[in-house]
């Protein structure tokens, strides 16, 4: 597995302030969408592209565009709705499905409870967001639900993950056969005994979109 950690300042910056207390729901919502914009432009560094033919005012010239099929975004509900906008601002022709995963906050297992995604997703180069890798037990399962519809590229993009989710990620995504990258704002001390990311920015949810 290929692991990213971005090292820009103004990642870092925009980092502290998404993980200050003080920091209100709207500010939280503007910061985690700008972070993804950021890193989605690490995380498409090998967007799947082809020669594309076309002619300036000048000459006759050779680009490249998007493949077809065009990637899938998957944000994880709830808090990986967060980080859409920013990454369909970079990539606004990619197609979006969804993915419910919660977590049980006593055994910290995740449980899928909804799924809005392409029957088959053979050959498709898939996006999956959520900003926290904490024990990395959902985006792990996240990713072998896409893979076992015919995913064979998939990139998770997380903005804070935990040493521990990393690893369980890495040992789960050795055995799925298909490429994983994963690209992360930054990597956090630790998890606590709650399944909090430390001294991570508390519960990503519910600073975006408040208790409910
Ligand atoms: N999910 C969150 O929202 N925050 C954490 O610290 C861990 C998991």
């Amino acid at each position: 597995m290929d692991v990213h950690v971005a090292d820009h300042p103004l990642i870092a910056h925009k980092l502290t302030y998404l993980r200050d207390k003080r920091t209100d729901s709207p500010t939280f919502r503007r910061l985690a969408e700008e972070l993804m914009t950021l890193l989605a432009y690490e995380a498409t560094r090998d967007v799947r592209v082809e020669p594309f033919e076309i002619e300036t005012p000048v000459a006759a010239t050779t680009g490249i565009k998007l493949s077809n099929p065009k990637p899938l975004i998957v944000p994880i509900l709830r808090a990986g709705l967060g980080m859409l906008e920013g990454m369909v601002n970079l990539l606004p022709s990619a197609e979006v499905g969804f993915l419910g995963m919660q977590r049980n906050e006593e055994t910290l297992e995740p449980v899928t409870y909804a799924n809005r995604l392409p029957d088959d997703l053979t050959g498709r180069q898939v996006f999956v967001l959520d900003p926290m890798l904490a024990t990395g037990g959902s985006m792990a399962d996240a990713i072998k639900y896409l893979v076992d519809r015919g995913a064979d590229d998939i990139t998770a993009v997380c903005l804070l993950a935990a040493p521990e989710g990393v690893d369980h990620l890495r040992e789960q995504a050795g055995s799925l056969g298909v490429p994983v990258k994963v690209v992360l704002g930054t990597i956090d001390e630790k998890l606590n005994e709650k399944g909090y990311i430390v001294p991570g920015l508390g519960d990503a949810g519910d600073r975006l979109y408040g208790v409910v």
